[in-house]
């Protein structure tokens, strides 16, 4: 690209897009005319959301276990349009994943015109009951626009099957793909109105055998596709580390998540806040009863930067549910063993 840009993005760019198109349909069960890429899932959500045709008084629903940028997405979109934000209260911790569809369902009201709902929920690390949501959803009258940033590669996905309005997600976290590979699916019946962040080329420049849902989404400008191009190998290279390829790999790590959580349970003496039912790769602990309450120490928490200083350890560290409620969330992937969640023990406890 970089020898000879005009060659490689005027000629050699749809060769290379078509096999990653290609690719991550079989991967995520969808077709690939319905996908396009993105840069990630926050440009997935502003696509969808900002697109919207909204009237004073429609309603936006998300819960209050949603991603911060993707919640203000919604806000601004409705600031704009005078319409509302509706949050659906899902407590954590929970006992059962009929509490997310209640909560959501509570909240939704007939001026609702689209639910934005997590796939996995960021701080909890909880998996939502999607299958349920959605058609509950629809059989309101409601869209849903699914937020899966962290779930290809974690949990299994058929987004054919699930047939929301609206899929976006990531394959620079559970796929390992550079960061910048993000995907919107739309399907067929609401592609027409959906416009990408970055208006170009693509809404007067037709091209033989693309939708134009893909032309516009395609061509954002001169830019870098190298994450979008490198999908298909790193989908197959992942895809091969086990014998029994991706389901192993979703296996092993969800496996590895449940004995740490058990594991930091017992050391810390926690209780779970969660059933392992509603589990991927990534696990959510409180912290240790003398973090709680304290307040905020900066951009970062104090301890969140000691663990990495003293110990070398990179761990979120959230706040959310009751005020000065404190957590720490952990992933479980193939590079990881359960010494790492016994040295995060001692790490917390010596702190
Ligand atoms: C639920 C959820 N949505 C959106 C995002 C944002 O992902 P990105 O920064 O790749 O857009 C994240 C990131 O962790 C997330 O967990």
């Amino acid at each position: 690209m970089e020898a000879e840009p005009v060659q490689f993005l005027w000629r050699h760019y749809e060769e290379l897009l078509d096999p990653a198109r290609g690719a991550l349909g079989r991967f995520l069960g969808a077709r690939p005319r319905d996908i396009v890429f993105v840069t990630n899932a926050t440009a997935g959500v502003n696509a969808v959301v900002r697109s919207l045709p909204l009237r004073r008084g429609d309603a936006l629903l998300t819960t209050n276990l949603n991603y911060n940028a993707c919640h203000n997405v919604l806000v601004e979109t409705a600031r704009l349009a005078g319409a509302k934000v509706q949050i659906a209260h899902v407590s954590f911790p929970l006992r059962s994943p009929d509490q997310v569809l209640e909560a959501i369902m509570g909240a939704v009201t007939p001026r609702t015109k689209l639910a934005l709902i997590d796939h996995i929920a960021s701080h909890t690390a909880l998996v939502f009951p999607l299958e349920r949501i959605v058609r509950a959803l629809e059989a309101r009258g409601v869209d849903t626009l699914v937020d899966g940033a962290h779930a290809p590669g974690m949990v299994p996905l058929h987004i054919q099957k699930l047939r929301p309005a609206y899929y976006t997600g990531n394959l620079h976290k559970w796929v390992c793909a550079p960061k910048g590979a993000g995907f919107l699916w739309v399907r067929e019946d609401k592609q027409a109105g959906i416009e990408p962040p970055v208006i170009s080329h693509g809404h007067n420049t037709p091209r033989p055998g693309y939708s134009a849902f893909q032309d516009r989404f395609d061509w954002a400008g001169t830019f870098d596709p190298t994450a979008w191009f490198c999908i298909a190998p790193v989908l197959d290279w992942m895809g091969r580390l086990l014998p029994g390829g991706w389901r192993e790999l979703r296996q092993h790590n969800h496996e590895l998540a449940l004995k740490a959580r058990r594991r930091l349970c017992h050391r810390l003496e926690c209780e779970p806040p969660c059933p392992e039912t509603m589990l991927g790769a990534m696990v959510t602990l409180p912290l240790p009863e003398r973090f709680q309450g304290l307040p905020r120490t900066g951009k970062i928490d104090l301890e969140q930067k000691r663990l990495y200083d003293e110990f070398g350890i990179e761990v979120p560290l959230v706040r959310f549910g009751q005020p000065g409620s404190r957590w720490f969330r952990v992933s479980a992937q193939l590079y990881n063993s359960l010494a790492d969640y016994e040295y995060l023990a001692d790490a917390l406890n010596r702190l």
